[in-house]
């Protein structure tokens, strides 16, 4: 169980940065090295509490260990959660998408010994052509703490809807991120997906503002 305190430590970051950086809270300078870097030295002290919250979301994909399945990491950041599943089914192919330079070259050697199984896509979520490079279908989807950054409604609800069209019909998307930051919640986020195609969505786990939740494509 993740201590509310490293829940909130997030936000308290935020607040911190924003104040320092003269800008508002939650705005973050992911194309910035030094920013990036300033953001995993902190981070990283959580690594060893995320982790086991990773490998248990991981545990709800229907998949065997041995298998060589296609994996799409979305806003991959630094590596952690392809880290996870790459220790959970080391045949994998993955795939980390995410728009920062900075963030890729920390994660390049986090997962030096892995590069043969890894390609890394650079793109903007944004951008509605941010799939355009990406080798689906994708058996998995996973995502960390990186599509609330997108903040608008609108953006979220269209990525949802992208992560649907990426994957198999027997594929699962799951997503450990700040779903409490919007009115509605988790709940909120549930019917998005649910919008997007998904049959089955479920909440496994939730310490507000975080939670896990993992979307099927079709409800077997
Ligand atoms: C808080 S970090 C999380 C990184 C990693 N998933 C983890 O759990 O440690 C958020 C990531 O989302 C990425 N990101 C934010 N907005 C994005 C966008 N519009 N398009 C692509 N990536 C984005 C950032 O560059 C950053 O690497």
């Amino acid at each position: 169980m993740i201590a509310p305190a490293d829940a909130h430590g997030l936000l308290c970051y935020d607040l911190i940065m924003a104040d320092r950086c003269d800008r508002s809270i939650g705005e973050h300078q992911w194309h910035s090295r030094e920013y990036v870097d300033n953001w995993i030295e902190r981070d990283v002290t959580r690594d060893n509490v995320r982790r086991p919250i990773l490998q248990q979301m991981l545990t709800l994909a229907p998949l065997a260990p041995e298998a060589e399945i296609n994996v799409l990491d979305v806003g991959a950041g630094y590596g952690l959660v392809s880290e996870q599943v790459l220790r959970i089914f080391p045949r994998a192919s993955l795939t980390l998408h995410d728009y920062s330079a900075p963030m890729f070259e920390h994660a390049r050697r986090r997962l030096r010994l892995h590069s043969s199984r890894i390609s890394y896509v650079l793109s903007d979520l944004r951008d509605p052509a941010w799939t355009a490079e990406l080798q689906a279908p994708f058996d998995l989807i996973v995502s960390g703490l990186a599509i609330h950054n997108l903040r608008e409604q609108s953006l979220m609800q269209a990525c949802y809807r992208s992560v649907y069209e990426l994957l198999r019909p027997t594929g699962i998307f799951l997503d450990y991120d700040l779903f409490g930051l919007i009115e509605g919640g988790v709940g909120t986020h549930r019917s998005w997906l649910q919008a997007a195609g998904f049959e089955r969505t479920e909440c496994t786990w939730e310490e507000p503002p975080l939670a896990i939740v993992a979307a099927w494509v079709t409800n077997t």
